[in-house]
């Protein structure tokens, strides 16, 4: 196996198990994205104005064709939170009509739902999906008993955040056309993680970062908008909303200028896909899957850790998320600052890796990357066995 850390710049007093929350880019991603920043600061005219169109298409081009769709439906934005927010603008909502998520959305999609509904009298939904969970049809009947007559749109994750489960997305998409409801997938983590046809999904819109698993430049996402919402779809940000070259005029403009900014960061994801293509998208699923199944196995034995979904491809890409033993218990009055285990495993034995409350209890969420060993998984659960009895 080749030696991949080096292609990173990570502090090598540092063991970094949390790509799923910050995903650092690579050398040759950091070294594009200062090449194009270059660029913008010895003429910024030419590569805002008269260049920009022209290269935010071709970055365009090569996500179409990683994810399954045409450049037409895609547009950049920062981030999936971002994203989440132009689909929030777009929905005409009204009184009594409701928004569909599930228990395991993520806290700020929640929110971002949750004050849209609140501006029109509508209601959110939230089905609750009981872990650990058993099996797709679980997921998509547990989803689909949720819907009513007044269901606008059903808010799905790709991967989840919290649990790290991989959601049967083409089976959601599916239940929902029969019932003519229309599906926004949350998906920064989906993206390199999975392979992904949004095309073949048959979503309405997906949303994602590509700072995550892709490892573009942080501030890189995009939305993916199905044609026929394209006419309808709002931007979070209202700026003049034209061409700067002679194209027709089209939804996508909308999107292409924000204001000005550094668009460094969204140039530089043709050279994140690069690094996998050189890479192996299928060496790089494969490590990473089965070092977190082997570190869901080294935690059962270790502390007796249960995963919340099944241990196997279908649920599982880059990340799982394990119990912790009882006795690591998790403050009542905790808001999501750093867990104190979180906090010693950082400051005391240079870890990073989140622990959380879920469903009452602690948790721990591994990630693997490229970059990650197996020796930083036994380093993680022997600082846990130390920090055990002074917790
Ligand atoms: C499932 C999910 N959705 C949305 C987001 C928000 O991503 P970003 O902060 O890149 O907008 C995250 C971030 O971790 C996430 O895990």
């Amino acid at each position: 196996m080749e030696d991949w850390r080096s292609a990173w710049a990570l502090d090598p007093d540092v063991s970094y198990l949390n790509h799923g929350s910050f995903g650092p880019a690579p050398r040759v991603v950091q070294e594009a994205q200062r090449q194009w920043s270059a660029r913008l600061q010895a003429n910024p005219m030419k590569l805002l104005v008269r260049d920009r169109e022209q290269i935010l298409d071709q970055t365009l081009d090569r996500l179409a064709s990683l994810l399954g769709c045409k450049n037409g439906d895609l547009v950049p934005v920062d981030n999936a939170t971002v994203g989440m927010n132009c689909v929030a603008r777009t929905l005409d909502l009204q009184p009594e009509d409701e928004i569909l998520l599930n228990s395991h959305e993520y806290g700020a999609v929640q929110r971002i739902w949750q004050q849209r509904v609140s501006e029109c009298g509508a209601r959110l939904t939230i089905a609750n999906l009981l872990t650990p969970i058993e099996s797709a049809e679980q997921i998509v009947n547990t989803i689909e008993a949720a819907i009513t007559p007044r269901t606008r749109l059903i808010v799905v994750s790709h991967v989840t955040s919290a649990t790290a489960t991989v959601f049967p997305v083409d089976a959601i998409c599916r239940m929902a056309r029969q019932h003519r409801v229309p599906v926004c997938i949350d998906g920064p983590h989906a993206v390199a993680m999975r392979p992904v046809a949004l095309r073949e999904i048959g979503c309405d819109f997906y949303t994602a970062s590509c700072h995550k698993w892709l490892c573009a430049p942080f501030g890189a996402g995009f939305l993916y908008v199905h044609p026929r919402w394209q006419s309808r779809i709002r931007p979070a940000i209202v700026s003049w909303g034209g061409s700067t070259s002679d194209r027709p005029k089209s939804w996508q403009d909308e999107f292409f200028w924000p204001g000005t900014f550094d668009p460094a960061r969204f140039f530089a994801i043709p050279t994140a896909i690069d690094f996998f293509e050189q890479a192996g998208w299928e060496l790089f699923r494969s490590y990473t899957n089965d070092m977190v199944i082997r570190g869901a196995e080294l935690f059962r034995e270790r502390f007796g850790s249960e995963p919340v979904c099944p241990l196997n491809r279908t649920f599982l890409g880059t990340m799982v998320t394990l119990s912790l033993p009882d006795s690591i218990t998790v403050p009542e009055t905790w808001l999501g600052t750093p867990h104190p285990l979180q906090m010693r495993l950082a400051e005391k034995h240079s870890i990073e890796v989140p622990v959380f409350k879920w469903n009452q209890r602690a948790h721990i969420r591994l990630s693997c990357h490229l970059y990650n060993r197996w020796e930083e998984y036994l380093k993680l659960a022997d600082a846990i066995d130390e920090e055990i009895p002074l917790l």
